[in-house]
């Protein structure tokens, strides 16, 4: 779209049941916070729109995980949530959240407005149900195999492996996710959106006529799945949780959070135009608005045939003019998880690295999966941070400003005009700003480095610091560092999307306002003026030390081993015995008296046990979790009436009990109160 009058700018509204981590970040908060500002920059009338997606089935999931409500599960999660977005910069102007009202009535308006001119199938047929935990299965709470691509784990309204989003009786050999259980089919009622009524039209509008201004990754997505044929998909849920459907005979239904969550976009639209004293509608239905969403690669199908066959049904709504979706970031190999909290959270991360918000921006765009997954590795970005920012961005300004002030007590000096940089750096807002509009922001924030790279060039190359000592070089002195002053102000200017907080930072240093624009770096012939007065510097990247990156490892090295612990498969239970059974076991607390290695073994001990009324030989195979030495002494259970048996010719006669942990080590069966106030000889039943 040419010339928009207006921008309106969403991010993806995130599940409410977890905290934010770098993957979010990377792939939709990010980027999307750099177009905004970026519009911001230019002058554009624009809003960045978020807030909290609180239905749907992942957060009742978590909440019957932690054995809270749901609603408590939200309002923890979205004060997390919103306090992270805060902290690293996301300036979205408003931040709402799903369960606000006015979300519920515009989301139950829109259903009522399209149930109201026919737009839904109503139809009864038989759904999975899971008769032990009484609920229908849909979504999150149904896996199985998916159809499309055979993934065995595919969820009930979306295969995170292929992306397709399907009903949840096309899952072949479906399981609930509650119980473990085969689910039955039982019916009921609800309303669908024939997406096929739709499929021509979606066809020309995205097919057709965006194939050349959206990624080549979401068009691939679209194309396939309308190649593959659309089918009525269901818009309502038998669930406790979300917004009830708003018509008669509806009891015991919500609205599909997939219906509902889209909608919030235009909720918190509105909510922020109250608080602005504002009108919404321009924002939604003029069609000089430029609509743009931000996502991941999950969420393209709702995007880009979903949610706008919905607002081509209710008929007064733009739709979007870009859906920029990004693929996947790992964490070191490994896809990030919530649930397997393999992830760099967000608050975690700012205990670790306080004030460190815009190495993260810069690492995660500079490494953004803008056209492929990408991975995050630690040692990356303590390297992005070292060798770029601070080697070269960082380095740049410190070299300006230390030696303003010692030449010119931090006075701008004037140039004689013979030597130009202002021209070069004239290009740079206009390069940048292509890059920013095709959605490429690796490419921006390189080409934003490639200016510091130019500011350290020049320094190196003019080597002020050695014409400083001929006195003839004055004025060319002076003239270099008022052309470098130029370098480190347009930096200032042009870097505030990307990184705010350096912005911020270096118009603090250089004692600049707000008042010079992007716009006036990409035309004025000076930026800073002679004799205007800079401020002492401070840094602006600090080094970041192998310490504090193989801390971050041994972390996740600590998840790792957490999470092997946790799936260990355990021993299945034996066969059930009688209590008779039980009782034939004798067995007595003893006391190790002494004990040595038998020769030729690795695991076995012999070891005499006193009984308290008599003295025992046990060989026990416990030589690889204890030396001899550590045992003499040591409070134990023995089952006593284990027939004896010869092993390596020393007669054992009874069993020490041990307890082994998942990696192997041994413990005793001994409980604390065994140590002081049980005898020897007295049983354990
Ligand atoms: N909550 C969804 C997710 O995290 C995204 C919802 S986007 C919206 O994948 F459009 F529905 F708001
Ligand atoms: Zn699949």
């Amino acid at each position: 779209m040419n010339n928009p009058k207006r921008y309106t700018i969403t991010a993806a509204l995130p599940y409410t049941n977890g905290p934010v981590h770098i993957g979010h970040l990377a792939g939709v908060y990010v980027p999307g916070d750099i177009y905004t500002r970026y519009l911001r920059a230019i002058g554009k009338d624009v809003i960045y729109i978020c807030g909290s997606d609180e239905h749907g089935v992942p957060i009742t999931i978590r909440a019957k995980k932690e054995g809270v409500t749901p609603q408590q599960i939200v309002d923890k999660y979205h004060e997390v949530i919103k306090n992270s977005f805060q902290e690293f910069g996301i300036s979205f102007d408003n931040y709402s959240r799903t369960s606000a009202e006015i979300h519920h009535k515009t989301a139950s308006d829109f259903f009522k407005k399209l149930y109201k001119n026919g737009k839904f199938i109503e139809e009864t047929n038989e759904q999975l149900y899971d008769a032990d935990a009484k609920q229908f299965l849909a979504d999150r709470f149904v896996i199985g195999t998916c159809p499309k691509c055979g993934n065995e784990e595919s969820y009930g309204d979306q295969c995170e492996n292929c992306g397709t989003s399907h009903n949840a009786t096309d899952l072949i050999n479906p399981k609930s996710a509650i119980t473990g259980n085969v689910p039955s089919l039982k019916e009921t009622k609800h309303w669908y959106l024939p997406l096929n009524e739709y499929e021509k039209w979606l066809k020309e509008w995205i097919v057709v006529g965006h194939k050349n201004d959206w990624k080549p990754n979401v068009l691939g997505q679209v194309g396939s799945w309308i190649e593959d044929g659309l089918r009525p998909r269901a818009v309502t849920r038998d669930l406790d949780w979300g917004i009830k459907v708003p018509v008669k005979d509806a009891g015991g239904k919500v609205l599909y959070v997939w219906f509902d969550a889209p909608i919030g976009y235009i909720s918190a639209t509105k909510e922020w135009a109250e608080k602005k004293g504002e009108d919404w509608q321009p924002y939604w239905k003029d069609k000089d608005t430029k609509l743009v969403h931000f996502i991941g690669k999950d969420n393209i199908v709702f995007h880009c045939i979903i949610f706008p066959a919905m607002l081509k049904a209710e008929g007064s709504f733009i739709l979007p003019d870009n859906v920029p979706a990004n693929e996947f970031l790992n964490l070191e190999d490994n896809k990030i998880s919530t649930s397997k909290n393999w992830a760099v959270w967000l608050h975690e991360y700012l205990e670790d690295f306080p004030n460190q918000q815009d190495v993260l921006r810069y690492v995660l765009t500079a490494n953004a999966p803008e056209s492929k997954d990408n991975n995050f590795t630690w040692k990356d970005f303590q390297a992005r941070n070292n060798n770029e920012l601070v080697a070269i961005f960082g380095n740049f300004i410190n070299r300006v400003v230390v030696l303003t002030h010692k030449y010119y007590d931090g006075i701008v000096p004037s140039s004689n005009g013979k030597i130009d940089q202002v021209s070069l750096i004239n290009n740079f807002p206009k390069d940048i700003s292509d890059s920013i509009e095709k959605y490429r922001f690796r490419e921006a924030l390189g080409k934003l480095m490639n200016l510091a790279r130019q500011g350290n060039g020049f320094l190196q190359e003019q080597e002020p610091w050695k014409k400083i000592k001929d006195a003839s070089k004055k004025e060319e002195v002076e003239t270099i560092m008022n052309q470098a002053l130029q370098i480190a102000t347009a930096l200032a200017v042009l870097c505030e999307p990307f990184l705010p907080f350096t912005s911020k930072k270096l118009k603090n240093i250089l004692n600049l306002d707000d008042s010079l624009t992007w716009n006036d770096i990409a035309t004025k012939k000076e930026f800073i003026a002679p004799n205007h007065q800079i401020n002492k510097g401070e840094l602006l990247f600090a080094k970041i030390e192998d310490d504090e990156i193989q801390k971050q490892l041994d972390k996740l090295q600590a998840t790792k081993t957490a999470n092997e612990i946790e799936n260990k498969v355990m021993e299945p239970v034996k066969e059930t015995i009688s209590f008779e059974d039980f009782t034939k076991l004798d067995i007595r607390i003893g006391t190790i008296l002494s004990a040595e290695k038998i020769a030729k073994t690795k695991k076995l001990l012999k070891l005499q046990v006193d009984l308290g009324f008599e003295i025992r030989t046990i060989v026990s195979g416990i030589a690889e979790s204890f030396t001899a030495e550590e045992v003499i002494g040591k409070k134990v259970s023995v089952l006593i009436n284990l027939a004896p048996r010869k092993i390596r010719g020393v007669e054992s006669n009874g069993m020490i009990l041990m307890t082994e942990n998942t990696s192997g080590k041994l413990s005793f069966v001994a409980p604390d109160s065994v140590k002081n106030e049980v005898k020897n000889g007295e049983s354990v039943s």
